[in-house]
C-alpha cells in the first residue's frame, strides 16, 4: 500500500524532471484482462481531469475493456475525482454509496477512484475505514500504471492502493482516447507552484512540469491530419509555460508554433493574472487561429484578501492587464473566477469584489464560496464569517455577474459569428451546440451532418448563458 502524504507531496526541490518516453507498458498477459468486459469511467473536475479520463479510457481498451455509457451495465467502474472544494468529495462519496448496493448485487464488479482526491490523506482515511470494499485507488501521478495496480488488485484478492506524493515527472507516451472527434484537450504542463493560499492543487498535482514543445507540436499536427478543428492547451497556469524548461521558450513562443500547425481554433486554460506577457498579447493578436477567448481568474477585488490569498496581484495590476487585453485584443471576451467568504472577508472586502465585476463586467464568471481544505494554509485561519452570509454573498454576486452575462450577449444579437458544430444540443435534439471564438454556447436547427463544421451563423435570441441563431449558407 502506497498511501498519500500531503507533507511530502508540499516538498518543491531542485530535481530534475525526467521526461519518459516508455513509461507506460502494458504486459502480454494483461491486454485481453478485460476481454468481454465493459468500463464505465465518471469523471469530476477541470478540463485536466477530463483529459486524465480520457487516457485512462485508452488504457482500459488496451486491455480490451469495452466502454459503457450505463454504470448497471459495467464490470469496472472507475471513478475520477476532484478536490478543490467539498461539495466535490461529497458528491464522490454520495455516489460510492450507489456503487456499493451495485457491488452488493454484483461482488465481480471492480471498483476503482482516481484522480485529486485520492491524493488527500483525509479521503484516504476515510476510504480505508468506510468504503473498504474498493479494488483499486490510484492517484495523478501513476495513471500510466493503472495495468499493474489492477493485475496486483486481482490477483491479491485486496484493495490496492498506490498513491505517489511526488513532485512528479512527465510520461510521454501514455495512450488517448478522445471524447470528441474535433476538438481536443492538450496538455502543455503539470502541476502548479503557485501555492495560493486555499487551493489543493499544487499538492494533488504536483511541481509545475512543462512538457518540451516538440511533443506538444507534434501532438497538435498529429491532431490536424486527423481532421481535428480546434485544441485547447491545458495548464494550472498557462502562461508561466516553459519557466521550468532550461530553454529560452515561453508561452508566447508556443503559441506562434501552435499556430503555424494550421488548426483551425486554439484556446488555451488557465491564465494567472501573473507572467501574462506583453509577447502573448502579441501572438494572440497576429495569429487568427488564436480565438479571442482569456480565462482569467481573479478570485477577489479586495487587495487584502489577495494578499491573504497569496495570489501576487493587485486589483489595479489585474486591472491594467484586463484594460490592455481589451485594448489590443479586438473582440476579447474575457471570463473569471471569483471565491465569495474567504476567511474574514468584510463586507468592504466583499463590496470591493462587487465594484471590480461592475467595472470588467465579465462575459461570465465561476462563483464559488470558499471551501477549507485540509492541509492548505487557509484552512488554519480564523473566520468569522457565517455561512449564511457567504451565501447571501454569493447570490448578490451571481445576480451582478448574470447582469453582465446577458449584456455580453445582447451584443451578439442580429451579428453573424463563427460556430464550431459539436453535436445535439441538451435543451432540443433537433438542434446542433457548439461555441464561437470568443466561447459563447450557440444553439442551431441544423441537420446533423453538420457536426464538426465551422459554421456562419446570425445570432437572432440570446439568454444569460446561451444564444440561438440560425445558420448562414454561403
Ligand atoms: N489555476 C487556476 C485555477 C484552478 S482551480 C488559477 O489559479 O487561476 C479553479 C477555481 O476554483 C479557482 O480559480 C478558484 O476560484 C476555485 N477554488 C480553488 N480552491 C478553492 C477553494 N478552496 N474554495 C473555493 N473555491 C476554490
Ligand atoms: Fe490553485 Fe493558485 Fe495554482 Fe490556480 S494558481 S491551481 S488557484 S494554487
Ligand atoms: Fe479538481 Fe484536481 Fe482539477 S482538484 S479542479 S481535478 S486539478
Amino acid at each position: 500500500m502506497l498511501l498519500p502524504n500531503l507533507q511530502e507531496a508540499k516538498n518543491r526541490t531542485k530535481k530534475e524532471v525526467l521526461i519518459k518516453t516508455n513509461d507506460y507498458i502494458i504486459k502480454e498477459n494483461l491486454k485481453e484482462l478485460g476481454l468481454n468486459k465493459k468500463y464505465f469511467v465518471k469523471t469530476y473536475g477541470c478540463q485536466m481531469n477530463e483529459h486524465d479520463s480520457e487516457n485512462i479510457k485508452a488504457i482500459l481498451e488496451d486491455m480490451s475493456f469495452k466502454p459503457t455509457d450505463n454504470m448497471e451495465d459495467a464490470d469496472l467502474i472507475l471513478l475520477n475525482t476532484c478536490a478543490i472544494r467539498e461539495n466535490a468529495h461529497n458528491k464522490v462519496f454520495g455516489y460510492l454509496g450507489r456503487i456499493k448496493h451495485l457491488k452488493e448485487t454484483k461482488p465481480s464488479i471492480i471498483v476503482g477512484l482516481c484522480g485529486c482526491m485520492a491524493q488527500e490523506e483525509v479521503v484516504i482515511n476515510e476510504i480505508l475505514n468506510k468504503y473498504n470494499w474498493l479494488d483499486i485507488v490510484f492517484g495523478t501521478h501513476n495513471i500510466h500504471s493503472l495495468p499493474s495496480i489492477l493485475e496486483k488488485a486481482l490477483s491479491n484478492k485486496k484493495m490496492e492502493v498506490e498513491v505517489l506524493s511526488i513532485e512528479g515527472d512527465v510520461v510521454e507516451n501514455i495512450p488517448v482516447k478522445r471524447d470528441s472527434k474535433y476538438k481536443a484537450w492538450v496538455n502543455i504542463m503539470y502541476g502548479c507552484d503557485k501555492f495560493c493560499t486555499y487551493c489543493i492543487v499544487p499538492y494533488t498535482r504536483g511541481k509545475q512540469r512543462s512538457r518540451l514543445p516538440e511533443f506538444i507540436i507534434e501532438e497538435v499536427k498529429d491532431l490536424v491530419k486527423k481532421g481535428y478543428k480546434e485544441v485547447t492547451l491545458l495548464g494550472q497556469n498557462v502562461n508561466a509555460y516553459g519557466k521550468d524548461l532550461k530553454i529560452n521558450y515561453g508561452m508566447s513562443d508556443l503559441l506562434n508554433d501552435v499556430a503555424k500547425t494550421g488548426i483551425e481554433r486554439i484556446r488555451f486554460v488557465t491564465s494567472h493574472p501573473w507572467d501574462f506577457t506583453d509577447e502573448m498579447i502579441t501572438a494572440i493578436k497576429n495569429n487568427e487561429n488564436i480565438m479571442p477567448y482569456i480565462h482569467l481568474p481573479i478570485q477577489s477585488g479586495s487587495n487584502n484578501i489577495l494578499k491573504l490569498m497569496g495570489r501576487r496581484y493587485t486589483k489595479e495590476s489585474y486591472l491594467e492587464l484586463f484594460n490592455k487585453l481589451k485594448k489590443e485584443i479586438p473582440n476579447v471576451s474575457i471570463t473569471t473566477d471569483i471565491i465569495v467568504g474567504f476567511p474574514n472577508e468584510t463586507e468592504e472586502d466583499f463590496l470591493e469584489t462587487l465594484d471590480i465585476v461592475n467595472t470588467c463586467k465579465f462575459d461570465s464568471a465561476f462563483t464559488f464560496i470558499f471551501s477549507k481544505r485540509e492541509g492548505t494554509p487557509a484552512a488554519n485561519m480564523k473566520d468569522s464569517v457565517t455561512l449564511e452570509e457567504k451565501n447571501k454573498r454569493l447570490y448578490e454576486l451571481n445576480e451582478l455577474v448574470n447582469k453582465y452575462a446577458l449584456e455580453n450577449n445582447k451584443k451578439y444579437l442580429n451579428k453573424t459569428v463563427k460556430v464550431l458544430l459539436e453535436g445535439i444540443s441538451d435543451k432540443n435534439k433537433n438542434m446542433l451546440m457548439g461555441y464561437t471564438d470568443t466561447m459563447k454556447l450557440v444553439n442551431v436547427i441544423s441537420p446533423k451532418s453538420n457536426i464538426g463544421k465551422i459554421v456562419d451563423v446570425k445570432i437572432t435570441d440570446v439568454k444569460t448563458w446561451s444564444m440561438d441563431g440560425k445558420i448562414i449558407e454561403n
